[in-house]
């Protein structure tokens, strides 16, 4: 069984071949980000342009380095949602287009969902030939992203929201704090690689309090750095003062945010009783994340999954894996599909 799997859901244009559910024949992504850079963030117009540029290239290396022919694929996998409208459309149309052409059955897949899904490839090896790991019954999803944040229960294929944030994403507030800093785009991966030479608790930030107790927020700690940063960096004269000074502040916020993620996701797993935790999107490769919540877990005696580190950016082989999941349970695409970019998990 191949699967081609198409994701166009925000700045990536992905496509990727699964052979039966375990093998990743290829996984090819293209990158808008370098257009993106310039502005501070993705401009929506000129990501649906770079997949539409792209989509049909990035199928052919797919297959090339998959070492299979179009007429081999036995199933097509699509991100229906959420995203950027532009941008999912050119790969539902793309997919569309190619289940008709080839005759075979397309699946609509959900990108939050597909993002949790990445955690049962599992980290050995790579690309291609990883072999994956069966998914639990229940666990606690934490699905931490640019533009989501969600702690959800999981049974069988119930998915039961317990929180999510009430602003900002967790990604979203990396990214702006780095703004403020004059770190660049994306934030994340950038205060996480300066946050590990900083002192965690060098500044203090005051926790967010939630009607819901799952529930998050981030736009208060942004706001915080905002000030904090105005107030304090030019009393910091030289390189080596500034940098000093960089260090611990990216250091102190993802020692805040990651506080909280890890203390509600634990929490959730006590009171639902579930011995297994699994975490997705952009902000799952995270090294403190990665290192704290599992701590935590060892302790408590539960199983922690992140996916592996090649697949916690956008990619379309999540979206071939979990599309892979819904055909075997009966799910099929109608011909009327369309791109949704308000798809909800819950
Ligand atoms: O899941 P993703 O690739 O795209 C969305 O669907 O949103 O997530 C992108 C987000 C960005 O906000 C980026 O700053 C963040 O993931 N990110 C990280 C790290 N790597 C990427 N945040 C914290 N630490 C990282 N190492
Ligand atoms: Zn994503």
């Amino acid at each position: 069984m191949l699967t081609l799997g198409i994701e166009t859901s925000c700045d990536e244009t992905s496509c990727a071949v699964l052979g039966g559910r375990d093998e990743v024949k290829s996984n090819i992504v293209s990158s808008s980000l370098f257009r993106h850079r310039p502005f501070g963030g993705i401009v929506p117009e000129i990501a649906s342009r770079h997949c539409l540029e792209q989509i049909d290239f990035v199928f052919h290396q797919a297959l090339e380095q998959a070492k299979v022919r179009a007429q081999d694929l036995d199933l097509i996998a699509v991100t229906q949602g959420p995203g950027l409208i532009g941008s999912l459309l050119v790969g539902v149309s793309f997919a569309k287009a190619l289940s008709l052409d080839l005759n075979i059955p397309l699946v609509a897949v959900n990108h939050l969902e597909a993002h949790l899904e990445a955690a049962f490839v599992t980290n050995e090896g790579k690309f291609p030939g990883v072999i994956s790991s069966r998914r639990p019954a229940r666990f606690i999803g934490l699905l931490v992203s640019g533009g989501h944040t969600h702690l959800t229960l999981h049974e069988k294929e119930k998915v039961i929201g317990l929180g999510e944030t009430v602003d900002d994403a967790v990604g979203e507030a990396y990214d702006k704090v780095a703004k403020i800093m004059g770190l660049g785009y994306p934030g994340g991966p950038i205060l996480d690689r300066l946050a590990k030479e900083g002192n965690p608790r060098a500044v203090a930030f005051t926790k967010p309090k939630q009607k819901n107790r799952y529930d998050f927020s981030f736009s208060g700690i942004k706001t915080a750095v905002l000030y904090y940063y105005q107030r304090e960096h030019s009393k910091h004269k030289s390189q080596q003062a500034l940098d000093c000074f960089h260090r611990d502040l990216a250091a102190s916020f993802q020692n805040a945010v990651v506080s909280w993620l890890v203390e509600k996701t634990m929490a959730a797993a006590k009171e639902y009783s579930v011995s297994d935790i699994v975490v997705g999107g952009g902000v799952s490769a995270n090294a403190a994340l990665r290192t704290r919540l599992t701590a935590a877990g060892e302790e408590d005696g539960l199983c922690i999954r992140f996916p592996h580190l090649s697949l916690t950016n956008d990619n379309a082989a999540m979206i071939a894996r979990r599309g892979l999941e819904l055909f075997k349970k009966g799910r099929r695409a109608a011909a009327t599909l369309s791109g949704d970019p308000n798809l909800r998990m819950v």
